[in-house]
């Protein structure tokens, strides 16, 4: 490692250990995707929320339910457990960047790690990789909306037609499949809502992929779209650019578990898993 490469790596991050602790290997080509539990006890919380920044204190406090601030504070919280388990380094040492559209980026990684995270409900889903363009989206199922009226305000109008041709019964897990799917892709982009969500068409059906994307003809085969196996209640799906990723699903509860990986379950994942 010359000079200028510890100048750029993580306060903390050893020259010994570049790669991480923790048995946390990340082989390439491989998106490691993070299940995690929310729901934690007070005490739980308020030791996890010694590991936020100035910054994210700040965010969390803004919350004015209590249940809002421990899903932020514990989301966060996760996000730096496991990108200082990944990169070897003192969690409350990780520092983040954003792009103008607010992505956050980890600053000084080496190796670099990408990362993205989503959270609803009481779940939070993460996803991790090298030199990987991923977004990663969960969404608690709510029974008070109206699906069709969001689906013809958001959706491509095909998206919406291809709902409204559903039977009812079948209209709301096609209806977050299309939602989840849209979200994961625009945030692997990293534009959010700069995004036109009728630029592009994603499929409703079980088999999770992108059908076009407006000016890009190629891109149907550059984006692999995957269901994430998510509990009753919840749609998860992951977006990456490129061809030929494996998927590895774990879990990580924080209320039971210090620090993820030490009761993981993998969990198997298939293009049109749900
Ligand atoms: C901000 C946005 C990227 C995701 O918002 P969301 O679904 O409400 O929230 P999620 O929990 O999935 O993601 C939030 C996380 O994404 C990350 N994020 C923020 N901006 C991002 C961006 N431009 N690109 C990728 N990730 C981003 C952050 O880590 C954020 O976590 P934080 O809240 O702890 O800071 C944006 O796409 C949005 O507001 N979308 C919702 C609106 C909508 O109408 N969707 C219709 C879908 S059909």
């Amino acid at each position: 490692m010359t000079r200028a490469d510890a100048d750029r790596s993580l306060p903390g991050q050893s020259e010994r250990n570049p790669a991480g602790s923790n048995g946390f290997t990340l082989p390439p080509g491989e998106v490691q995707v993070w299940r995690v539990a929310l729901a934690v006890s007070e005490p739980r919380c308020r030791q996890l929320s010694e590991l936020l920044d100035g910054p994210e204190r700040e965010r969390a406090a803004r919350y004015y339910f209590p249940r809002d601030r421990r899903r932020f504070t514990v989301a966060r919280a996760g996000l730096r457990l496991l990108l200082g388990a990944y990169c070897g380094v003192a969690p409350a040492l990780i520092r983040f960047s954003q792009n103008a559209y607010g992505k956050p980026a980890l600053e000084g990684a080496d190796p670099p790690l990408d990362f993205n995270l989503s959270h609803s409900g009481e779940m939070a889903l993460y996803a991790v990789a090298r030199q990987a363009e991923l977004g990663i989206d969960v969404e608690q199922h709510r029974p008070d909306i109206a699906l069709l009226d969001l689906a013809r305000r958001f959706f491509a109008p095909s998206e919406a037609a291809a709902l409204v041709a559903l039977p009812a019964p079948a209209r709301a897990a096609a209806f977050y499949r299309c939602w989840t799917r849209k979200e994961a892709l625009i945030k692997a982009l990293g534009l959010g809502l700069a995004m036109p969500l009728d630029a592009f068409t994603v499929s409703l059906q079980p088999e999770a992929s992108l059908l076009d994307l407006r000016g890009h003809p190629g891109a149907a085969a550059e984006w692999l779209l995957r269901n994430v196996p998510v509990p009753e209640g919840y749609t998860g799906a992951l977006a990456v650019r490129g061809p030929g990723w494996r998927v590895r699903v774990q879990d990580w509860d924080p209320d039971r578990a210090a620090r993820p990986g030490m009761t993981a379950t993998t969990h198997p994942v298939s293009s049109a898993q749900q």
